[in-house]
């Protein structure tokens, strides 16, 4: 069985950033943290072997702790789903479960393959196999206990080295069984390739499990993919409002700069739309961009207007504004307890928020937790069933353009209850 821990040495860092620091709102507090992931069986004298022998290429055999980055965090019921996406050789699990009880420590908690090892393993030859998992970047989980993602089908390796092992494909797995319930292969007519695919939102029936639609952004070629689950197809939006803003696209995170081009990247299903009943807003935001994008749902679960094209359903996608400086972000997330958006800035290692009952504007926009050491790259941000904000930072700019320093503190995770959190802030 591969668990593999992880390990860490910490050390406290003096913290003597020029940090905005907000008075009243509780911060969000650390849960678990690693210098580096590690292969649990350290016992044995060859590098950290994960995998049984021959069973993949030689490099894939070695498990690479620089390479295992993690990148998202969904948590339900008690368990922490951790993505690991496959952007280098030597990462055994892309798809990751912490027990939540089986883990009390901060500090390196063990990472178990999910649902299993071999669903996670791949082929020797890097042959397709589609009852296997090859990359994946976030996951969601729905009222119904069903953990949603995409596998882009991808392995980002350097150097040229990169390929499409198979079609990304939507999965759909019952926490309550650990089984695959729906695995779609999204067709090329969708998309070429599956490297473009960072994210995904679910928007559930309030009765009906059945019922209910995935919001797939594309930043690589800025569209929207929607599937119905009760369909079983799949069908895409594409506007100017899903591109990246030029003026918006450079970055400066922990001494690097670097210019990124990322459309779409987040969805976020929000409250009632206008006055209606029965519709809901949809927001979504380009990462290289500070502007946030309102639409109904009704609108993108309507496969014969998607069809039509953006002439049809163009102005149906509102502009609400800009959030104001330095607040381009990864994921955002919805409470609907509060109302209240929030979203993880990387570009200014930031939780900000949004007030939706408030009038959009970037007055109206706070900041819940801002720390230039530990809240480096906040990469997801997600809310659970019990209105507690989850949030992984990982100091991805570092990982990619330099070279994390391996005996800090690289990756934390993060929890507050959301009303906590905005306590105190424009947001309440
Ligand atoms: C650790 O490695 C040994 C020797 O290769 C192997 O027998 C054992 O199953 C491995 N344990 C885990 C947890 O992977
Ligand atoms: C599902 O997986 C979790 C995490 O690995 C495990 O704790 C749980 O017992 C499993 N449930 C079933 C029904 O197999
Ligand atoms: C879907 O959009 C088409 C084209 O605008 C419209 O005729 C139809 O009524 C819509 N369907 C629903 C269920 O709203
Ligand atoms: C890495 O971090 C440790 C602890 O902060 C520090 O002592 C060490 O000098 C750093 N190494 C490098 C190469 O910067």
């Amino acid at each position: 069985m591969a668990k593999w821990a992880v390990f860490g040495i910490i050390f406290l860092i003096g913290l003597f950033s020029e940090e905005l620091r907000i008075t009243s709102a509780e911060k969000l507090q650390l849960v678990y943290q690693w210098s580096q992931l590690k292969s649990s069986n350290s016992s044995e004298a060859s590098q950290n072997v994960v995998f049984t022998a021959n069973s993949v290429p030689a490099d894939e055999d070695t498990f690479n702790a620089y390479g295992n980055l993690p990148m998202g965090v969904t948590h339900h019921k008690g368990f922490l789903y951790v993505t690991i996406p496959r952007r280098r050789p030597g990462i055994p699990a892309t798809l990751n479960v912490i027990d939540l009880a089986r883990n009390p420590s901060a500090n390196n908690p063990t990472l178990d393959p999910y649902p299993n090892l071999l669903v996670n393993s791949l082929r020797r030859d890097f042959t397709a196999d589609p009852k296997r998992i090859i990359s994946v970047y976030r996951t969601q989980v729905d009222r119904c206990d069903r953990l949603w993602f995409v596998d882009t089908g991808y392995l980002e390796y350097p150097g040229g080295a990169g390929r499409q092992v198979q079609r990304p494909a939507l999965w759909v797995i019952d926490l309550t069984i650990n089984r695959s319930v729906r695995r779609f292969e999204i067709p090329p007519e969708m998309v070429e390739f599956g490297y473009g695919i960072p994210n995904i939102e679910v928007d559930v029936d309030d009765r009906d499990c059945g019922r209910a639609y995935a919001y797939i952004p594309d930043y690589e070629w800025r569209r929207l993919y929607v599937y119905g689950l009760t369909e079983g197809r799949m069908w895409r939006f594409e506007h100017n409002y899903f591109s990246f803003e030029p003026r918006y696209g450079d970055f400066n995170v922990a001494g690097q700069q670097f210019t990124w081009y990322d459309g779409i990247f987040s969805v976020a299903v929000g409250g009632r739309w206008e006055n209606s009943a029965a519709e809901r807003t949809v927001y979504l935001h380009a990462m290289a961009s500070v502007s946030e994008i309102a639409v109904s749902n009704r609108i993108l679960q309507n496969e014969t207007m998607a069809q039509l094209g953006s002439g049809a359903y163009g102005r149906a996608f509102h502009h609400l504004g800009a959030r104001g400086p330095n607040t381009q972000s990864s994921s955002h997330a919805y409470d609907p307890r509060t109302g209240v958006l929030f979203y993880a800035e990387i570009n200014r290692n930031a939780i900000g928020c949004w007030n939706t009952h408030k009038q959009f504007t970037p007055e109206n926009h706070g900041i819940v937790h801002l720390d230039n050491e530990e809240m480096i790259y906040p990469a997801d941000l997600r809310i659970d069933s019990d209105g507690d904000l989850w949030v992984i930072s990982n100091r991805l700019p570092i990982w990619i353009y330099s070279q994390l320093n391996r005996t800090e503190v690289n990756y934390r995770i993060w929890r507050q209850s959301a009303s906590r959190a905005v306590a105190g802030t424009v947001c309440a």
